[in-house]
């Protein structure tokens, strides 16, 4: 996620920008910059040296000109446009006077920025923020803050955004819809940031804005308006944090900022894809409409987590586009000699875009002449770099080792990829993709209620406590969700915990259910569920203490559960980014309980680069 900062006032600027961005640095960035007032010019330097890029313009700023005292400074995550110094921030208008930092999505930049190039416009990065700073200048006549009102009924998305103007030396105008902007005022000086934890070290004296209001920040002070230009009184915030404390949003770790997060990773993977036509639309895929229509057969190969997800991707995949899906664990797949043509579609699906195995298993594919494509959170990764096309998912930096936001943003990409081959291949018609895409799009407002039900959650992982041997079950799309439940348990809990499909219960796992153990099943609605509950009969009669995740009001269900972890309602193809969320919530709660650092669990690793 990007990292936005600005200070005005100060004796050095420049000092409390890179102090800022080093303490941005923990949500994980690949490129940086700088731009400051001079006079009436701007002065700017850029970095893309992944991790190192703040350290790296520290270097570049000793050619700062002195005697500046306005400036903003960027930590990047690339979505649109892959890290490099032209698509780092700040980003520039045409006459190089106007400087811009953005953090979200500006859904409508294509739109927009076909309009500024035959107004006469040059772009000059690929990324969707730099249409802002162009539109800014085009309504200039009236000073900074004026255009800005004036631009932000425009965007459509979410941003956070800091501007300079060298007209207005000691002037930022910060706005922001959907995503957070932080005010704050110290002795003569002005400051914006995208987060708190950028400006503890300079003040306690913050500020919120709201959606869709500007803020005009000077050398001490701090103005608010509306976009229509009424005054507003902004938000005091009371920081009792600490600097860590302040990175993880105030949650006592990674994981649970992370989780929280969820709405957020799967509502931005689904932005900016739809036209208003209604055709789906996945710019980076780089494939043509005629080979994605050309395809006979899918393999998805993956590990861990993204496995999990490609599971639950194999029944959208078949159901909607009748093409034949095969999963594959990477470590599997390149060593078993597959058999796949010049019709097959590969996806490799990876957070990181780095696992070893799933990259090999991707060059397999394509050395056979597969068409390669990949599923990443991670722009510009080996894999992104290496497939012949590469759909996005837009969590934002995973620290906790465990993956929760990214999984569920891998679920909604993979489905909006099942969906685009639906339509490229006529086998569902522009209503029914209409439909299923509206389903989508609630499902951020479905995470987010059931992750209010944490409480509840934190009941039934406190009533388990005590229990070791944990199985869990699923039919359908459930199974892959048992398998993430089971997955979630035992890496950050250490306890041990197994997914089956409920079908296969009784060709062996039933021989180890006995009074104690917990099973844990998704007995939400759908067309197996009564063959679900047949297997939790079985063991229930046997002793198990048994777990449910059911719909909202099923009493029907909840009768044969010891616990219930009730989730709203969704059609069940896309069911698992919302059920798989109190499965995450309850192994964090047992975790914690045991006294472990869920952030870091004992021998495993973020990414995975060797077999
Ligand atoms: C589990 C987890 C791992 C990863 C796996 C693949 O919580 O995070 O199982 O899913 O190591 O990693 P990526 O997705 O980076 O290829």
């Amino acid at each position: 996620m990007c990292g936005v900062i600005g200070a005005t006032g100060a004796q050095d600027p420049l000092e409390i920008i890179l102090e800022g961005l080093h303490r941005l640095e923990y949500r994980g960035y690949d490129s940086a910059g700088v731009a400051l007032v001079e006079g009436d010019r701007l002065w700017r330097v850029r970095e893309a040296d992944g991790t190192r890029s703040v350290a790296a313009l520290e270097v570049l700023a000793r050619g700062a000109p002195a005697g500046s005292r306005t400036g903003i400074g960027h930590t990047r995550w690339a979505t649109h446009g892959r890290p490099s110094p032209e698509n780092a921030h700040p980003h520039f208008d045409c006459t190089g006077g106007l400087a811009l930092v953005h953090n979200g999505i500006i859904e409508n930049h294509a739109e927009l920025s076909a309009g500024l190039v035959e107004r006469g416009h040059t772009l000059a990065s690929e990324t969707d923020s730099e249409v802002l700073v162009h539109l800014l200048e085009e309504e200039l006549d009236q000073g900074l803050v004026e255009a800005v009102r004036r631009c932000l009924p425009r965007l459509r998305g979410s941003f956070s955004v800091a501007v300079v103007h060298a007209g207005e030396p000691e002037l930022i105008v910060g706005a922001r819809r959907a995503t957070p902007l932080v005010l704050g005022v110290a002795d003569g000086e002005g400051l914006v940031a995208s987060d708190i934890p950028a400006l503890l070290g300079r003040t306690r004296r913050l500020f919120a804005l709201a959606d869709d209001e500007v803020a005009e920040v000077r050398p001490g002070e701090v103005r608010v308006t509306t976009v229509e230009g009424r005054v507003v009184e902004p938000t005091a915030l009371t920081v009792e944090w600490d600097l860590e404390a302040a990175q993880k949003a105030g949650c006592d770790d990674f994981m649970s900022k992370e989780m929280g997060e969820q709405p957020k990773a799967v509502a931005d993977t689904l932005l900016d894809r739809r036209k208003a036509d209604g055709t789906l639309v996945l710019d980076e895929l780089r494939l043509r409409v005629e080979e994605l229509a050309a395809v006979d057969k899918v393999v998805i190969v993956a590990c861990g987590s993204s496995y999990h997800a490609a599971l639950v991707a194999k029944y959208a995949l078949e159901h909607w586009t009748r093409l034949p899906t095969e999963v594959d664990i990477a470590s599997e797949f390149r060593y078993r000699d597959p058999v796949l043509d010049g019709r097959t579609l590969a996806v490799g699906v990876s957070q990181s875009g780095e696992t070893l195995d799933t990259l090999q298993a991707l060059r397999e594919a394509k050395r056979q002449g597969a068409k390669a494509m990949v599923v990443s959170n991670v722009v510009d990764s080996s894999m992104a770099r290496e497939a012949d096309g590469v759909l996005y998912t837009r969590a934002g930096p995973e620290i906790g080792v465990a993956s929760t936001k990214c999984h569920l943003a891998q679920i909604v990409a993979l489905e909006l990829l099942a969906l685009t081959l639906a339509q490229h291949r006529g086998t569902r018609g522009r209503p029914e993709v209409t439909e299923l895409f509206e389903r989508l799009s609630e499902l951020p407002g479905k995470v987010a209620e059931t992750l209010g039900r944490r409480k509840e959650v934190d009941q039934v992982a406190d009533a388990l406590a005590g229990a070791r041997d944990f199985f869990f079950l699923g039919r359908h799309v459930g199974f892959p969700v048992a398998l993430e439940g089971a997955l979630k348990l035992k890496e950050i809990s250490y306890l041990r915990a197994e997914g089956y499909p409920a079908g296969e219960l009784k060709h062996g796992p039933i021989a180890l259910i006995e009074p104690g153990t917990v099973v844990v099943a998704v007995a939400t609605r759908n067309p197996l569920w009564e063959k679900m509950l047949s297997n939790v009969e079985e063991v229930r009669s046997r002793g198990a203490t048994v777990v449910l995740v059911a719909d909202d009001g099923d009493e029907e269900t909840a009768r044969r559960a010891d616990h219930v972890l009730w989730v709203p309602p969704v059609e069940p193809l896309l069911s698992p980014v919302v059920n798989v969320v109190p499965l995450q919530l309850l192994a964090y709660r047992l975790a914690r309980a045991l006294g472990h650092d869920v952030d870091r669990p004992r021998n495993l690793a973020k990414t995975v680069t060797v077999e």
